[in-house]
């Protein structure tokens, strides 16, 4: 869907809709329109067509009033009122276009264009900007208070933000900017300072835009009428002239974007408002961290070696998949069947995940396929399949907007889903109450505007303990809702429940101590979500990654069965998912026991309706989980992985035993964009693609399905559903699809959940929440209205099981590891790109009162160790972590964040507990014994990786490419 660029494509109506029964019919220039009451005579006006021209209004924001250019004439109504801040009402009479509101709006505009740089020609804006627009519409032709402007040319320009630069002298002080940081982002970084021509933009709390309270999310760029605020991109490329609707890539919000391009240059990212997860929001790396996707460390030609200590050999595509097809046959011939296996990406469309599991069931003939969700949220579907019957989410992230209680656990949505964040913000700012149940002072807790009613700063490990006090005073205090129990829920699991729960020992008496926090404050938390009206639960990786993480999910499902906050608006259970497609990962069946949709592999009518369609016989029994791969190529038995767009050697719980594994196996085949660390242990590599490069669709948090589009070619000469069909045509299993539509198309006929989705009716939606099918055509925002898809909730019984992980003389601290806005995951894509320049290392926080003790000050290097193993970090020292927790970042790999953490995993689905690490911390001067290893290994890496340039550059070796 490539659309010729068109500022108006996206009609600007003015001011923000309203949503109103009542419809109000008045007059404008004589002609008829009914608008929802509540609406302007602006916003009304552009419905019908008719421009009134404008500068300090934009529909995404209030209305404001300030320019005066938007006057006009009401009949009854004494002078010129603006039509922006004006709501219509029955009867009104309005005229848009008469000779004297000519005149006003003609003085009007005179006073900006002299104060103003007349340099349209060569302004970055130039054919984009609407001071230059509404002069045009107003008929300006002469200025006669002289070009004052010129008084400002000498205003100093901030170019400190990597992305964005702002040039005083073009600012007609409409106070957008402010407004979109405010209303929309929810920062509150920008105040207009000065009076009169001398009034200018400022950033709060800096001396310029980087050093300030701005977190770069580019709300005030987009809303900016002139070139005062604008995007690097478009500076040096200049105006784009057509664009793309796609998704991004990063984390589980899913924001819809406008790829603005010129010719195959991408220029500008622009969230779409008519994105229905985003509403024309963004944040700062789905907007501007894009840079990554032509990054010079990019490998576009695949490459083979027999060992990891050989340089690597560039050859052609069908080398490279005829090699892998013939060591992973070898393999099998050699050790089994079994001695292969997969690993599926959450960073991957829904169709290349699909084809991912499909090729390892179908042509490697087994069921060891698993996914990146296996190390964060396997304990969600694992959890909510057992109590409400579905491994998703229950809600629209719009519910929120009807939310009057917000119980955030283990989460931090501002730096991990900013959207979601402001969205949930502005619904504090209206009034909405907040609980935030989390080991860290998250921004959350006490930011501008939005205050957390109880902050519950527990010890880290002990969610469980903390979700059955809170059930306790339920229980005990008589909060259930009775009647929801009664019609919705199985009465003999909630009658075992409800005695479990009601035990002296789940009281907040007895768990408070163990939770490190206070009874009262556990009490007062229950009441406020149980009694406080429509409360939503969002929670993160803070909850699942845990020895009971599957535990708590359920423990949260009982609370708001215990209160019946299920089944519509403003209430629910909701995961916030951390990669941008965890959610359709899992769906599209690459955990190793379920195909996709959720079904069990076991179950032989499901079994043979894919046996059918895919041509093959599939084996009926689960097969290896990742840590049971790596266990497995310990002991000799596990060979060869396919890993799909993963960087397992980064992200997965205890480095040095996942290193172990990998070196342990004979055929590491690799696909991704950048040679990571994963690809540093492969025997082959094929070169991935960008979400820039590909069709496809993704899956966010709220189960919404949206379109990928393809907006330049592959770097490498493959999308990544190209490149594993070459890789399953090669082992002699048929694969030929034409568009990843076709493989929608297959998912569809296969997943009843999915039946109704194809890219002909995303095209016509937008987007589609599953499920998707003829009981729900147009998809299903709010799960389990009138039933649970199992039928009857079924309250889970949650002992809490302390974890093993604890603090001991020897490693008195806990560690916590998360992450933050302006880096992604194992950061491959944002370290390599300008967002370096908020986070360019991992930190170790630690509070005042512990690095006291150990003679630690800001910035010193320390040393952490846990009993898997040390690394080195500079640390922070601040109030944000309590006493006795320690947390740190894991987007750099030479920080060695998984040296640390220890392979304890959930009891339910192996989710690592990369939450609680017992460690120590003391002051060092050299990098840690790991950190040495990895910089020599790494180094001796990137020998052979440059030795194969060398090469090419001097003409050894074929181009190699297809
Ligand atoms: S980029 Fe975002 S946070 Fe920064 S000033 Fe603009 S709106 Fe505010
Ligand atoms: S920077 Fe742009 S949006 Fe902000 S006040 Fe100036 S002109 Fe308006
Ligand atoms: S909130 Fe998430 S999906 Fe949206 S722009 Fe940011 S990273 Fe991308
Ligand atoms: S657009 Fe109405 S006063 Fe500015």
């Amino acid at each position: 869907m490539i659309t010729l660029f068109d500022p108006n494509t996206d009609i600007d109506l003015g001011t923000p809709a309203r949503d109103s029964q009542v419809q109000v019919t008045l007059k404008i220039d004589g002609r008829s329109i009914s608008v929802p009451e509540g609406t302007s005579v602006m916003r009304a006006a552009a419905l019908m067509g008719t421009t009134i021209p404008k500068l300090c209004a934009t529909d995404s924001l209030e209305a404001f009033g300030s320019c005066r250019m938007c006057l006009v004439e009401i009949d009854g109504m004494r002078g010129y009122p603006a039509s922006c801040t004006t709501p219509v009402s029955e009867g009104m009479s309005v005229h848009t276009q008469t000779p004297k509101l000519a005149t006003l709006r003609r003085n009007v505009m005179e006073l900006y264009i002299s104060d103003h740089p007349l340099d349209c020609l060569t302004c970055s804006a130039n054919g984009n900007c609407e001071l230059q627009t509404v002069a045009g519409q107003v008929g300006l032709r002469e200025v006669r208070y002289g070009y004052e402007g010129a008084n400002h040319l000498a205003d100093q320009k901030d170019t400190s933000n990597p992305y964005f630069d702002y040039d005083p002298s073009k600012c007609i002080v409409c106070n957008r900017c402010v407004r979109a940081c405010e209303e929309t982002q929810g920062t509150f970084a920008l105040t207009i300072t000065g009076r009169g021509f001398e009034s200018r933009v400022a950033a709060a709390g800096g001396e310029n835009f980087l050093d300030s309270e701005c977190v770069s999310c580019g709300a005030c760029v987009q809303a900016c009428p002139t070139a005062t605020l604008m995007e690097k991109s478009v500076i040096e490329q200049g105006q784009p002239e057509h664009s793309v609707i796609t998704t991004c890539a990063y984390c589980g919000v899913g924001c819809s974007f406008r790829a603005e391009m010129k010719g195959d240059q991408l220029v500008r990212m622009v969230p779409d408002k008519n994105g229905q997860a985003n509403h024309g929001h963004s944040c700062v790396k789905g907007r501007f961290a894009w840079g990554y996707a032509t990054h010079p460390d990019r490998i576009t030609t695949p490459m083979i070696r027999k060992h990891i200590n050989d340089p690597w050999q560039e050859v052609s595509w069908d080398e490279a998949v005829t090699y892998a097809a013939s060591e992973f046959r070898r393999l099998q011939q050699t050790y089994g069947r079994d001695a292969i296996g997969g690993i599926t990406s959450s960073r991957c469309t829904n169709e290349e995940t699909y084809l991912v599991q499909k090729l390892v069931r179908a042509a490697f003939g087994n069921n060891n396929v698993d996914t990146c969700a296996r190390v964060c949220h396997s304990p969600t579907g694992y959890g909510l399949k057992q109590t409400l019957g579905e491994s998703a989410g229950t809600q629209s992230f719009d519910s929120v907007m009807q939310a009057d209680v917000i119980l955030v656990i283990g989460a931090n949505p501002s730096d991990a889903h900013p959207v979601f964040a402001s969205q949930l913000k502005r619904r504090l700012r209206e009034g909405a109450r907040l609980i935030v149940i989390d080991p860290r002072r998250i921004d959350l807790v006490d930011s501008v505007h939005a205050r957390a009613e109880l902050h519950l700063a527990l010890r880290p490990g002990t969610n469980v303990a903390m979700l059955n006090a809170l059930a306790h005073v339920i229980v005990t205090e008589g909060l259930l809702n009775q009647a929801f129990i009664d019609a919705r829920c199985e009465g003999s699991d909630f009658a075992r429940w409800r005695e479990f729960v009601s035990r002296p020992e789940n009281s907040p008496e007895a768990l408070g101590p163990v939770c490190g926090v206070a009874a009262a404050d556990i009490r007062a938390a229950a009441r406020v979500y149980a009694t406080g009206g429509n409360a939503a639960i969002y929670y993160g990786l803070g909850v699942t990654e845990h020895s009971q993480g599957s535990t708590a999910v359920m423990g949260i499902a009982n609370l708001a069965m215990a209160t019946g906050n299920i089944g519509r608006e403003g209430v629910g259970v909701n995961p916030l998912r951390g990669q941008n497609n965890v959610q359709g990962s899992c769906d599209m069946g690459s955990f190793p026991h379920e195909l996709p949709g959720y079904r069990h592999i076991s179950n032989e009518v499901i079994r043979a309706q894919f046996e059918q369609a895919w041509h093959v016989t599939l084996q009926p029994d689960p097969g290896l989980r990742i840590p049971n791969m790596f266990e497995a190529a310990l002991g000799g038995s596990f060979k060869g992985l396919y890993c799909q767009g993963e960087d397992i050697a980064q992200s997965d719980p205890n480095t040095q035993h996942v290193t172990a594994a990998l070196s342990a196996m004979e055929c590491v085949v690799v696909q991704d964009i950048f040679l990571n660390e994963t690809a540093k242990f492969a025997h082959v590599f094929l070169p991935g693609s960008s979400f820039l490069e590909k069709d496809g669709t993704f899956t966010n948090a709220e189960r919404r399905i949206s379109r990928v589009r393809k907006v330049m070619e592959p770097l490498g000469g493959k999308a990544d559903w190209e490149g594993t069909m070459a890789l399953a045509n090669a082992l002699g299993y048929p694969m030929h699809y034409q568009h990843p539509s076709e493989i929608m198309d297959e998912i569809a006929s296969l997943t009843p959940t999915f039946s109704n989705v194809s890219y002909a009716a995303l095209d016509r939606h937008g987007s589609l929440q599953w499920p998707c099918n003829a009981e729900a055509p147009d998809g299903t925002p709010t799960m389990h209205i009138t039933e649970f898809v199992r039928g009857k909730g079924r309250f889970m019984l949650t002992g809490y099981v302390p974890t093993e992980e604890k603090v001991n003389n020897r490693y008195p601290l806990l560690l916590t590891t998360g992450r933050i806005l302006s880096q992604y995951n194992v950061g491959a894509q944002t370290r390599r790109t300008d967002n370096v320049a908020w986070h360019e290392e991992d930190r170790l926080e630690i509070h005042p009162t512990d690095a006291e003790s150990r003679g630690i000050n800001e910035g010193d290097w320390v040393g952490i160790g846990s009993r898997a193993g040390q690394t080195v970090l500079r640390a922070r020292v601040t109030e944000r972590v309590a006493p006795g927790v320690v947390y740190t970042t894991f987007h750099f790999p030479e920080s060695g964040a998984n040296v640390i953490t220890t392979d304890n995993s959930d009891w339910a689905t192996n989710c690592p507990e990369y939450k609680v690490t017992a460690v120590e911390v003391s002051r060092v001067y050299h990098p840690s014994e790991w950190q040495k290893r990895y910089q020599e290994f790494s180094d001796e890496q990137q020998r052979l990786l440059d030795e194969r340039r060398q090469a090419r550059a001097a003409g050894t070796h074929n181009e190699g490419r297809r």
